[in-house]
């Protein structure tokens, strides 16, 4: 069963070639997958369904590569605190720990479950969820084990923090990450991910961990340089991973270091906005040749939105990122973190996952800070009622 997709004010589709805006351009799917883009006067005439765009922008869905949905209770007392002066540090994680640890599985999972409900509410058509609330042997498993029944994106990240039990001996926990904790989540990961900053762990620490996951064959991200560059860069570089997250302080050398690597930078201007951090200029990143993507790092402690629109639009308020670049890191930058090449492009033979805005260009994103924009999500061309 074919649909074409007609009356578009404007079409995004990421390809390379041809103005990033397109107008005048409709796309058919059928079973899930795109069949066609073009010229609307030369749209085929036969297909079983229509849908009328009414002449409102038509984009891929948002793909969010960073996310921690797996978590029991809040910490909004901590962001008060946080607007009034006090820091954002490492250890905050810990209370999130004690939660999740005491929470019944039904919990998390309904946790999660509204949490995604507010995901595809903002347009978000693909998701990563990691680990990191557990810090022991079955939590984590459980973690990922609940995470995988919402998506195949997960990422096992063990080394969050050092739990408060291996605090006299933070090596012992490293070894237990690499060794049983990793083995035991392998059914139910298929990335590995560190804190790699002050307070969490440090670059020998997380190479061990990292190069444990690589020989067992899960794909590698990092989270580095958010309250201190203290090395992660050049891990990330020496171990293949594919993205690096946060990069709220990162150096002229290490940009230079990404760009060679072809690893994509995950900026998550949310964590910025909820820390009271300074936002990094994406300008630096782009002058670099440093691929970047953009995700919402979800969680109760650094960055507790689900809204892709609010990331897009502090990314262009805050980090001087245009609304085309903001909304390609949204969509393919994000696709390139997750390493899929079945998302991200409205192109034929990829998924069916597409927005179409209540506005008529991309710009209303940004220009209507707050305001829901996204009208109707499609996942492999269904409709999803959000
Ligand atoms: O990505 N920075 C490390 N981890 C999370 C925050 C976790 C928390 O504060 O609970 C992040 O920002
Ligand atoms: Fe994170």
């Amino acid at each position: 069963m074919s649909t074409l997709v007609r009356n578009i004010g404007e079409l995004i589709t990421n390809e390379a070639s041809g103005p990033y805006r397109k107008s005048g351009f409709a796309f058919t799917h059928s079973d899930g997958l795109i069949t066609w883009v073009g010229p609307e006067t030369e749209a085929p005439n036969d297909c079983d369904h229509m849908i009328d765009a009414s002449g409102c922008a038509v984009l891929p869905g948002f793909v969010d590569s960073h996310s921690h949905l797996i978590f029991a209770g809040v910490r909004a007392a901590e962001f008060a605190a946080r607007m009034i002066g006090e820091p954002y540090a490492a250890g905050g994680i810990r209370s999130t720990v004690a939660a999740t640890r005491a929470a019944s599985d039904s919990e998390l999972r309904s946790n999660c479950e509204s949490l995604v409900a507010e995901f595809h509410g903002s347009g978000i058509t693909t998701f990563e969820i990691k680990s990191g609330y557990g810090l022991d042997v079955s939590s984590e498993v459980r973690s990922l084990r609940i995470a995988r029944e919402f998506t195949p994106e997960t990422t096992f990240l063990g080394a969050h923090v050092v739990p408060s039990e291996f605090a006299a001996d933070p090596d012992a926990y490293v070894d237990l990450v690499c060794g049983e904790m990793l083995q035991a989540v392998l059914p139910y990961s298929r990335w590995i991910d560190v804190f790699c900053d002050k307070g969490a762990f440090n670059p020998d620490q997380a190479r061990k961990i990292l190069q444990a996951g690589v020989k067992t064959g899960l794909l590698v991200k990092l989270h580095a340089n958010q309250i201190e560059s203290i090395g992660g860069v050049e891990v990330a570089c020496e171990l293949g991973a594919v993205s690096v997250d946060h990069l709220t302080h990162t150096s002229d050398a290490e940009l230079i270091a990404l760009a060679g690597a072809g690893i994509v930078a995950t900026l998550l201007p949310g964590v910025e906005f909820s820390t009271r951090s300074p936002y990094p200029d994406a300008r630096r990143f782009f002058d670099a040749g440093v691929e970047v993507a953009l995700a919402t790092d979800c969680n109760p402690g650094s960055s507790f939105t689900t809204s892709m629109q609010f990331v897009i639009a502090l990314a262009v308020r805050e980090m001087h990122m245009s609304v085309d670049q903001a909304v390609r890191a949204a969509t393919l930058g994000g696709a390139h973190a997750l390493a899929r090449t079945d998302i991200g492009l409205l192109a034929p033979g990829m998924r069916a996952d597409f927005l179409i805005l209540s506005a008529p260009s991309i710009d209303f994103l940004a220009y209507r800070p707050g305001v829901p924009q996204i009208a109707h999500i499609y996942l492999a061309g269904k409709a999803l009622t959000t």
